[in-house]
C-alpha cells in the first residue's frame, strides 16, 4: 500500500496535464507517458500492468467486460465457425482472411515447411521419457533458433515471414513428437495430402502399424481448439515474446520464452491444472469444499479455469469449449461423462457463489478444453504443449508486428527501488 501520496505541483500538473491522450479504434484510450520522467522525474508504478498498455496493435482486440474477442476485426464465434485454423493463421499474419487463390498458395508453402531437419529429432533422446511436454517443447523449439539462426534476418519482412511459415508448419510435428517421445513409440511423420489438424491427430495417435482413420468431428473440433487459442492480445507469454524480441533475438528462441511462460498454472498450465483439479474434486459432492478452499485466503488453492485479468464476462472461447465439448462427448457417447458434469456442477455452483460474483470470476478458456482434449484422448500433460502449438502464430504475428513498427525500442522498464541507500564495504575482519 502507498505510504504517502503526492500531490503534484502546479508545475508537475501542468507539465503532467500536457501528456497527450491516444485514441484507438476500439477500446480505452491511453495517456501517452513516454516524457513523464523526463517532464516530472517521476516513474509509474504498475508491477501486473493492470493498466499499462504497453503497444499498440491491429492484432487483436478484447473487450473484457461484454466478453468480446475480435481477431482482426472478426468476432471470434464467426471465425470458429466459419474459418478452419490456417485461415486464422494467415488472417492474424496478413490481417485479411484470404480468398481461394491466396488460401491455396499459403496451404502449399505450409505444406512446404512441416518436416523438420533430422538432426533436430535427436534432442528428444536428451530427454527422460517422463520429462514434461513443456520442458521439452520449450528446449526442441529453442534449438529451431540453430538451425535458421544464420538465415534469419529479422530486419527482412521476407524472412520474418518465413521463420512464421516455418513455425507454424513445423509445430504440430514438433508437439506430437514430444508425445510420442514420452511413450517410447517412433515418431510419426506428417502426410502432405493431409489437412493441418488431422496430420497433427495422426502425428500424435497414429503409429507405423496402422492406418489412422481419422473422425471428421473430432478433427473439427480439434481444429476449432486451435483457433480459440491462436491470440489474445498482450497475454503474459506474448508480452515474453515481444520482450524477448525487442532486443533483436532470434524469433524462435523468443517463442521458446513464450513457451516457458504459457507453461505457468495461472496461465497456460491451467488446462492441465483444470483436469488435475477435477479429478482431486472427485465427486459433485465434494464441490462446495473445494469452493470454500477457493475462497479461503489462507489457503493458495485457487478454482483453476476460472477468472481473468481482463475479462469480468464470461470468456467467448469458453462458451465455444463448452459447446464443443457438447458435440465431442456426443460423438463419442460420452455424454454422460463424470468429468463433464462436475466442470458443469461446478461452474453453476461457483456462478452462484457471491464471492466470485462479486470478483467477476467466471470460466475462461481453459475450463473446458481439457475435459474435450482428454475426450479426443490426449494425455493431460500435453494439453498446454496444444496450448502453445495453436498459440505460435499469435506469438509469431505479434513479434512481426513489433519488429517492423518504426517505433521499436527495446524494452526496458524502470523500478521502484526499495533496497538499502548507498553505503561503503567494510573490510572483512571488521563485518
Ligand atoms: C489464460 O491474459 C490472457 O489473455 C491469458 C489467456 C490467454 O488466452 O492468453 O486468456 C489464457 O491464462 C487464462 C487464465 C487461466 N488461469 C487460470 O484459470 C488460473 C486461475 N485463475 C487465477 O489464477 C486468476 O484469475 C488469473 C491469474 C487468471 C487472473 O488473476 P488477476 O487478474 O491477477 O486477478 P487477481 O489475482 O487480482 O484476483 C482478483 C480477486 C482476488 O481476490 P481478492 O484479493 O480481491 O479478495 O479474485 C480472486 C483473487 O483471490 N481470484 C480467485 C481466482 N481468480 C481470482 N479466487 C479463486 N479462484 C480463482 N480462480
Amino acid at each position: 500500500m502507498a505510504e504517502n501520496y503526492v500531490s503534484l505541483t502546479e508545475d508537475d500538473k501542468e507539465k503532467a496535464s500536457k501528456l497527450p491522450i491516444m485514441d484507438g479504434t476500439m477500446g480505452p484510450s491511453v495517456v501517452d507517458i513516454r516524457s513523464l520522467y523526463a517532464q516530472t522525474g517521476y516513474f509509474t508504478y504498475d508491477p501486473g500492468f493492470t493498466s499499462t498498455a504497453s503497444c499498440s496493435s491491429k492484432i487483436t482486440y478484447i473487450d473484457g467486460d461484454n466478453g468480446i474477442l475480435l481477431y482482426r476485426g472478426y468476432p471470434i464465434e464467426q471465425l470458429a465457425e466459419k474459418c478452419d485454423f490456417l485461415e486464422v493463421c494467415y488472417l492474424l499474419l496478413n490481417g485479411e482472411l484470404p480468398n481461394g487463390a491466396q488460401m491455396k498458395e499459403f496451404v502449399t508453402i505450409i505444406s512446404q515447411h512441416v518436416m523438420v531437419h533430422e538432426q533436430l529429432t535427436k534432442f528428444y533422446s536428451g530427454f527422460r521419457r517422463d520429462a514434461h511436454p513443456m520442458a521439452v517443447l520449450v528446449g526442441v523449439v529453442g534449438a529451431l533458433s540453430a538451425f535458421y539462426h544464420d538465415v534469419t534476418d529479422v530486419t527482412r519482412p521476407e524472412d520474418r515471414y518465413i521463420a512464421a511459415i516455418r513455425l507454424i508448419a513445423k509445430m504440430p510435428n514438433i508437439v506430437a513428437m514430444c508425445h510420442k517421445y514420452s511413450t517410447g513409440m517412433p515418431f510419426i511423420y506428417p502426410k502432405r495430402k493431409l489437412g493441418y489438424a488431422e496430420n497433427f491427430m495422426r502425428m500424435m495417435m497414429g503409429d507405423p502399424y496402422d492406418d489412422y482413420i481419422a473422425n471428421p468431428v473430432l478433427i473439427r473440433a480439434l481444429d476449432r481448439i486451435l483457433i480459440l487459442h491462436a491470440d489474445h492480445e498482450q497475454n503474459a507469454s506474448t508480452s515474453t515474446v515481444r520482450l524477448a524480441g525487442s532486443s533483436g533475438a532470434n524469433p524462435y528462441a523468443c517463442v521458446a520464452a513464450g513457451i516457458a511462460c504459457l507453461w505457468g498454472a495461472a496461465h497456460g498450465g491451467a488446462n492441465e491444472a483444470v483436469l488435475n483439479m477435477l479429478e482431486e474434486i472427485g465427486d459433485v459432492t465434494k464441490i462446495p469444499e473445494y469452493v470454500a478452499k477457493a475462497k479461503d485466503k489462507s489457503d493458495p488453492f485457487r478454482l483453476m479455469g476460472f477468472g481473468h485479468r481482463v475479462y469480468k464476462n464470461y470468456d467467448p472461447r469458453a462458451k465455444l469449449m463448452r459447446q464443443t465439448c457438447h458435440e465431442v462427448l456426443d460423438e463419442l457417447n460420452l455424454n454422460n461423462d463424470p468429468m463433464f458434469k462436475l466442470a458443469m456442477e461446478l461452474e453453476r455452483i461457483a456462478l452462484e457463489d457471491e464471492y466470485f460474483v462479486e470478483r467477476k470470476l467466471y470460466p475462461n478458456v481453459d475450463f473446458y478444453s481439457g475435459i474435450v482434449l482428454r475426450a479426443l484422448g490426449i494425455p493431460t500433460e500435453m494439453f498446454t504443449a496444444i496450448f502453445a502449438l495453436s498459440r505460435s502464430v499469435g506469438w509469431i504475428a505479434q513479434w512481426d508486428e513489433m519488429i517492423s513498427d518504426p517505433e521499436l525500442k527495446i524494452g526496458r522498464p524502470r523500478q521502484l527501488y526499495r533496497g538499502v541507500a548507498k553505503r561503503d564495504v567494510q573490510p572483512i575482519s571488521s563485518r
